[in-house]
């Protein structure tokens, strides 16, 4: 029996697929807050600087959703700060969920089954569990708090159990650093005995005073070849191809933030990326969003930044400009494609 509620998915996808296709605003990070239990080296939203910030409220985020309706629907990834210290984080998906596609990542420490059930019955797509080394003293290490490796992988496996629909995803996500790309092997392994998928994202030192962490020049390579060997990896294979480039040759561009891409921030300021915060071009809570649409499109045209490749950005710009459309597309099919309920 078809439902009215699977009639509301496919027409919102078909006009995500429109949007795709005459390349408009796909994708929006939300940061919905800052707060974090974890004292990331490579992050910092958990510093003073961000301490005293507040949370978008449950009712703001239900706004930014309707907003954000006349220009979209968007992939919306629900971040931050950790998403899941947030109280209403159930109803935040839930707002999302009606008009746009929620994906979330977290650091699974507040991961528990009853809250990942209502995340997933909310109406999230896509739950990632950031995981940064196989190595548990490693990975707690850079997080700062002891035991935050093994709350990430009960967090998977719970996650994994809890999904109420065959196209709710899980995967594991690591930053890739120069410290890390011997790790990777072992965690896709990891992956593949859990039963979920793997992605990565490229390390990004250009907001705040990060650290600069040389990544090896061959890393496009070695990825690529461990895509080869292994199903579970499902980043797609042109956004790998492409992070030698940018740690060789000080970035990639033109970059399509403000046109397919946007970062709203805790205030529901809205910028090009989450690394450029500080440079609003509206209020989605306040300004129309026809005029913010078109403020983000004449932002990207001056804009010259060639300094991240994060995944967001990436694996847009590699399937609506990059070269060799259908081996990404089979890959996004992998990466996005329904998964039965174990
Ligand atoms: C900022 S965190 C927020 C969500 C959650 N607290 C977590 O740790 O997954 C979102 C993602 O960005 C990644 N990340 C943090 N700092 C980064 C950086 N400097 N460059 C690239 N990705 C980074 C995290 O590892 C995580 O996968």
């Amino acid at each position: 029996m078809i439902r009215a509620r699977d009639v509301l998915e496919a027409a919102k996808m078909a006009r995500y697929a429109a949007s795709f296709l005459r390349k408009r605003l796909v994708h929006v990070n939300l940061q919905l807050l800052y707060d974090c239990p974890m004292r990331c080296r490579i992050c910092d939203f958990w510093t003073d600087r961000y301490r005293d910030e507040p949370a978008l409220t449950a009712r703001q985020v239900e706004t930014i959703s309707e907003n954000l309706a006349r220009i979209g629907p968007q992939i919306v990834s629900i971040g931050g700060g950790e998403p899941l210290l947030h109280p209403q984080i159930v109803d935040v998906v839930r707002a999302l969920g009606s008009r746009h596609f929620p994906v979330m990542i977290c650091n699974g420490w507040f991961v528990t089954p009853a809250i990942a059930r209502a995340v997933f019955s909310a109406g999230a797509y896509e739950v990632s569990v950031s995981v940064d080394y196989a190595d548990p003293r490693r990975h707690d290490s850079q997080r700062g708090v002891e035991g935050a490796h093994r709350r990430a992988l009960d967090a998977l496996n719970i996650l994994n159990q809890a999904r109420s629909g065959p196209w709710q995803r899980v995967h594991m996500i690591t930053v890739v650093m120069d410290d890390n790309l011997e790790e990777i092997e072992p965690l896709i392994r990891l992956c593949r005995s859990m039963g979920i998928t793997y992605l990565v994202t490229l390390y990004s030192d250009s907001r705040g005073s990060k650290e600069t962490r040389a990544v090896p020049r061959d890393v496009s390579a070695r990825l690529v070849a461990l895509k080869r060997r292994h199903p579970e990896f499902v980043a797609l294979r042109g956004y790998l191809g492409k992070f030698s480039e940018s740690v060789g040759s000080g970035g990639i561009g033109p970059c399509f933030a403000g046109r397919n891409l946007c970062n709203i921030d805790n205030r529901g300021n809205v910028a090009l990326c989450i690394d450029r915060m500080d440079e609003p071009v509206g209020n989605i809570l306040a300004d129309d969003p026809l005029v913010i649409e078109e403020r983000l499109l004449s932002k990207h045209e001056s804009n010259t930044c060639r300094a991240c490749w994060t995944s967001c950005r990436g694996s847009i710009e590699t399937l609506m400009y990059g070269g060799g459309a259908p081996a990404n597309l089979l890959d996004y099919y992998r990466m996005t494609r329904p998964v039965a309920i174990a």
